[in-house]
């Protein structure tokens, strides 16, 4: 694992950027695992003003969204959906065709997560995948207690990672379950980089860095990867 100390969100910002725009200028074609929350939102807004800059940038990228919750409209404020066209598709030239969001209002949820797994294979799997992490260590919605080796599945959410989300959520309570790429189908990406900011980290940040693996701390299947960095501030 490579760690990377930045003094704030807008330094490892800039870093993420940097990280992802080269990944598309070495492999225009390249495939990308996105994430949601609020970490990654300057890293977005970094990219879209480059792509302003430099013409075509996304225009043969595929990207696959780690997760997304069951049961609400794609068009709600707070679905994945939602948050992904905001901060960045509806900016970039991406072909809609290439962007990959679960459908969490599939009729058959099992059979829509069959088909992302199929799909991300499909697309010669993920090259490079951005992470945020949850407080209690969980990457993409895999909470605490996922093995390790899971593919994209439906899981159901914990009291506190529905709590933290709460604020996209005016309306209604927070959707009680998600379809998320499973712990092995982030690690099957040949690069990962994880980003981690604000105090409220420190704690799943330090817990990390003792290198201990265990199931009751998602983002510790990260050391069974080669290619992992590790952005962070806190
Ligand atoms: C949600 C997302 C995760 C994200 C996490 C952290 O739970 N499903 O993928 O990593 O939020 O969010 P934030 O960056 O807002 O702390």
């Amino acid at each position: 694992m490579k760690w990377e100390t930045f003094p704030d969100h807008e330094a490892l910002s800039e870093r993420a950027a940097s990280i992802l725009l080269d990944g598309i200028r070495a492999d225009p074609k390249i495939v990308l695992g996105l994430p949601t929350g609020n970490t990654p939102i300057g890293m977005y807004a970094r990219v879209v003003a480059a792509c302003a800059r430099e013409y075509h940038c996304f225009r043969d990228v595929v990207a696959f969204n780690l997760d997304e919750y069951v049961g609400i409209p794609k068009d709600h404020p707070g679905s994945y959906c939602s948050f992904m066209q905001h901060h960045l598709f509806e900016h970039v030239d991406i072909d809609p065709k290439n962007i990959w969001i679960p459908n969490g209002r599939a009729p058959d949820l099992k059979v829509e997560c069959t088909r992302y797994e199929r799909a991300i294979k499909n697309a010669g799997g993920l090259a490079l995948t951005f992470l945020g992490l949850g407080s209690n260590g969980h990457i993409a919605f895999n909470e605490p207690g996922t093995p390790f080796e899971s593919r994209t599945h439906v899981v159901a959410l914990s009291e506190s990672t529905r709590k933290a989300n709460a604020a996209f959520f005016l309306d209604q309570p927070v959707p009680t379950h998600a379809i998320t790429m499973g712990i092995g189908t982030i690690l099957d990406s040949r690069e990962i980089v994880l980003l981690a900011s604000g105090a409220k980290k420190r704690g799943a940040i330090a817990r990390l860095r003792t290198g201990e693996q265990a199931v009751d701390f998602p983002a510790s299947a990260l050391w069974n990867h080669s290619n992992v960095r590790v952005l962070l501030d806190v």
